[in-house]
């Protein structure tokens, strides 16, 4: 998502976000990510650069249509435990278009990337302890527990 489009998230303003994308947003976008997204956006605001590294709508094929979200935390390097050459990952999907496997392809499709296109070997992911659709997902993608606890989410990690 550029910059001009989380800017029109964060204002609020869906007519001009919706505008400027191709694909249709549904009313409850942002909502509880706002925070994310403003912090993705204080990010690319300093380094235009790094916006493959940031927030990135995830698109239906078929209707074009805006079913969530998924995102690395920054370039590699930006993680919850400061692991070197690491790219940490988070995902979320629309309530109405939960379980049809969009987190986990999502999140397939954007790890294949920076490791085909940057070379990214190890990524980073968390959740916490009770959240049991995405606790499946980190299983499915074949993340596995370092031990660590950041803030009360599970640290996961991945090697490619
Ligand atoms: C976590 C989340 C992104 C998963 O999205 P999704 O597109 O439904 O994920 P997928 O369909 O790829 O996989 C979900 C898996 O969890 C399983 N699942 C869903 N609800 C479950 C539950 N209550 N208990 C156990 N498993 C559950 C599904 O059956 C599926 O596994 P399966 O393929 O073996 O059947 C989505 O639930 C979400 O956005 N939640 C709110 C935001 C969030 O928690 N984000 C993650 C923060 S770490």
């Amino acid at each position: 998502m550029p910059l001009a489009v989380l800017d029109a998230f964060i204002a609020g303003d869906l007519p001009r976000a919706r505008g400027l994308t191709d694909y249709s947003v549904p009313d409850e976008f942002p909502g509880q990510v706002l925070k994310v997204l403003e912090l993705r956006r204080m990010q690319l605001a300093a380094d235009p650069a790094l916006a493959p590294w940031s927030a990135r709508a995830m698109v239906r094929r078929e209707d074009r249509v805006m079913v969530g979200y998924v995102n690395f935390h920054g370039p590699p390097g930006v993680n919850d435990i400061e692991a070197p050459g690491a790219a940490e990952l988070g995902w979320s999907v629309f309530a109405a278009e939960r379980r049809r496997g969009y987190a986990t392809e999502a999140a397939r499709r954007l790890m294949d990337w920076a490791r085909d296109e940057h070379g990214v070997r190890r990524f980073i992911s968390s959740t916490t302890p009770n959240n049991a659709p995405s606790l499946r997902v980190h299983d499915k993608l074949g993340f596995r527990r370092t031990g660590q606890v950041v803030d009360g989410e599970i640290i996961f990690e991945l090697h490619s």
